[in-house]
């Protein structure tokens, strides 16, 4: 036998790594062909033939330069025959290497961009199986990677940016889409995994998951945080948050955890939350999660709050001294139940999440502040969900059921799921009478638990519910109801529907009263100041909304009279008289806002005075503070004024 010479073996090894680079490529090109599914047209991964159902997450995370490396194993089950290929969602991760059971196998595997999305740069991670997998088959594949310093979900935040201004901070948002760039993923709301992680930190920050914590274990200098969820979610409510952080218990099942230096406060503030499980606890079915904590983020945070399972993220911007802000929380402790365990199937389903977590959060006003604060707040609902559907011209995007676009999910997420939404269940209640209506959210419950659902299955629970109801219970025929349900109208048609309820009261009439008085320069009483908070905003946005005529001595006059600029503290209602001292050229607000952009990440508001600057004709203006703050806000804020500067 002839051995090969030292450069035989050398020109056969080079043969094989050129074969191996024109498969690389050739794959390349074949997977950049957009090959969308139905499932879920934001995701590339092959949702019907393959489920994670289980994903070990190994994550380091060095809060000082910004690193996420993570190694992360799929449980995959086969859900088609003869598949020969694993698609998952990535963005901007540098994979290093693919593996099967105990190392002993590496799997081939490609990084394309997945170009159904417009203005993200989405991308496919392709890994070529070895043989083909048959329905049922189970598949571990391990995945050693690294984030990008600059991935969406993650906010890195500097000491200076927290309250404690010691230490850095870091938390994820994943809703809708972000997942994909810290964990290659199946990124879609239609598959459920449980998942094991462990958070290697250095071991002077604490890191904290979505998750049940089951233990920690010290290394020198670096601690490993040990979470467990047992319950199946979809990937969008995986979340992560790091820094220095304490907790306070509160009631049974209750914590909240802060910086140390907004620990106390945000205590104070939030002391209702326990009040809010029990009580909607009550109507809907038992929650399921065990525990719940709020965790109150630096600045930057670009939501009001947001359901990570367990773990409710919120502003900061709620911490304001009066509890006036608390429905943020009831609303995200009602996603327990609507979003985080009954979920839409893909964002055009978004109403199921935020349309059924309004109306229960509601309900918790309802029954803890009473009517008058119900009225209120489905009033001012209703109209901006009203001016919201005439601005985009009762279009596609007004639709409960919308179309999915190439540029991505941000308009299917905007008021028109929760406020039609709300405003849609409603009218069903209203149909079925209120006691039977929370029997249908039982059964909804409880039919639908753990899966990820579609408005016609929504649609079918409803109408087998309300089939079994009795004639006496509903006065009416239950087919004749049936029958009556304007579905079409509410799923399918842009707009407002007539028939949807319009809400008012005798405080609601004051409040606009008063905004229609400086108007129409009538005498104008000073009652602003004793207004609470619902008040103060249908006065503002009665203002806003019909603010063609008011020049900026007027705006003067207004302020002189109720000291909104000097005294006025909540970011709504600051957003608003904010967006119309703007419009109107009121120069006195200019430093205010500033101040306010500075100390304010949450993007429904910061969006809205950036576009206000822009549409007074200030661009320049406003550009120029932008630079200053730009690295201050979250990635996904930065992408939404960047749209709006561009
Ligand atoms: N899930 C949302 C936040 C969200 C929506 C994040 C879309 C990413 C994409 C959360 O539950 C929410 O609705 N927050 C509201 C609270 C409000 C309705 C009380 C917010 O942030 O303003
Ligand atoms: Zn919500």
């Amino acid at each position: 036998m002839v051995f090969p010479s030292c450069t035989s073996w050398f020109a056969l090894y080079g043969i094989y790594c050129t074969f191996r680079l024109i498969l690389k490529v050739v794959g390349y090109f074949v997977v950049l062909t957009d090959r969308i599914q139905l499932i879920d047209r934001y995701s590339a991964a092959n949702l019907h033939e393959v489920v994670s159902l289980h994903y070990d997450l190994d994550l380091f995370i060095d809060l000082h330069n910004h690193i996420l490396n993570g190694t992360v194993v799929h449980r995959f089950r086969f859900i088609s025959s003869d598949v020969t290929r694993i698609v998952l969602d990535t963005r901007d991760i540098k994979v290093h290497k693919v593996y099967g059971k105990d190392n002993k196998k590496t799997y081939d595997y490609t990084i394309a961009p997945f170009n159904y999305i417009t203005n993200m740069k989405n991308q496919q991670l392709v890994i070529y199986l070895d043989t083909k997998y048959g329905y049922g088959k189970e598949l571990n594949i391990s995945i050693v990677y690294s984030a990008a310093k600059t991935a969406t979900a993650v906010n890195w935040v500097s000491p200076s940016q927290t309250f404690g201004k010691e230490h850095p901070f870091m938390y994820t948002q994943c809703e809708a889409i972000e997942c994909r760039s810290i964990i290659p993923i199946q990124d879609s709301p239609s598959v459920k995994s449980t998942f094991d992680v462990r958070l290697s930190i250095n071991k002077t920050y604490k890191a904290i998951a979505s998750a049940v914590f089951v233990g920690e274990e010290k290394k020198e200098n670096i601690t490993i945080y040990n979470y467990s969820q047992k319950i199946p979610v979809p990937s969008y409510l995986f979340a992560l948050v790091a820094g220095e952080i304490e907790y306070k218990d509160m009631g049974r099942r209750c914590r909240v955890y802060a910086e140390p230096s907004k620990l106390n406060e945000s205590v104070t503030e939030l002391s209702q939350m326990e009040d809010f499980l029990d009580t909607i606890e009550t109507v809907l079915t038992p929650y399921i999660w065990g525990t719940y904590s709020v965790v109150v983020m630096p600045f930057s945070f670009p939501y009001g709050g947001m359901e990570n399972p367990y773990l409710t993220f919120v502003s900061p911007s709620i911490i304001v001294g009066d509890k006036s802000s608390a429905n943020v929380v009831a609303h995200e402790i009602c996603h327990s139940w609507f979003g985080n365990q009954v979920t839409g199937k893909n964002w055009s389903h978004f109403w199921l999440n935020e349309g059924f977590t309004v109306y229960a959060e509601r309900l918790i006003g309802l029954k803890l502040n009473g009517t008058r604060y119900y009225e209120s707040q489905s009033r001012i609902g209703g109209d901006n969900v009203r001016t919201l559907a005439k601005e985009l011209k009762d279009g596609e995007l007004t639709k409960l059921f919308p179309n999915v676009y190439r540029d991505g999910p941000d308009g299917i997420m905007s008021n028109i799921a929760y406020e039609k939404g709300y405003l849609f269940l409603k009218y069903l209640e209203d149909k079925i009478g209120i006691e039977n209506f929370y029997g249908f959210l039982r059964a909804y419950l409880t039919s639908y638990s753990y899966k990820s659902i579609e408005v016609s299955d929504m649609r079918r629970a409803f109408e087998a519910y309300t089939s079994k109801l009795t004639k006496e219970s509903l006065n009416a025929d239950p087919k004749d109801l049936l029958a009556d349900i304007e579905w079409s109208t509410w799923l399918y048609k842009g707009g407002i529907p007539s028939i949807a309820k319009n809400y008012t009261n005798e405080f609601i009439e004051k409040a606009i009263k008063l905004a229609d008085c400086y108007l129409t320069d009538g005498e104008c009483k000073d009652v602003y100041g004793k207004f609470g908070l619902d008040l103060r905003i249908i006065f503002m946005r009665q203002l806003l909304l019909h603010n063609n005529n008011l020049t900026e001595a007027k705006i003067k006059i207004i302020d002189n009279d109720n000291k909104v600029t000097v005294t006025e503290k909540n970011p709504e209602v600051l957003t608003l008289w904010y967006r119309m001292a703007i419009s109107k050229k009121y120069t006195d607000v200019d430093e205010k806002v500033k101040e306010f952009l500075k100390s304010i990440g949450r993007q429904k508001y910061i969006v809205r005075l950036y576009e206000a600057y822009v549409h007074s004709g200030k661009k320049e203006y406003i550009q120029n503070i932008y630079k200053e703050l730009k690295d201050t806000y979250h990635p996904i804020a930065q992408r939404a004024i960047d749209k709006i500067l561009a």
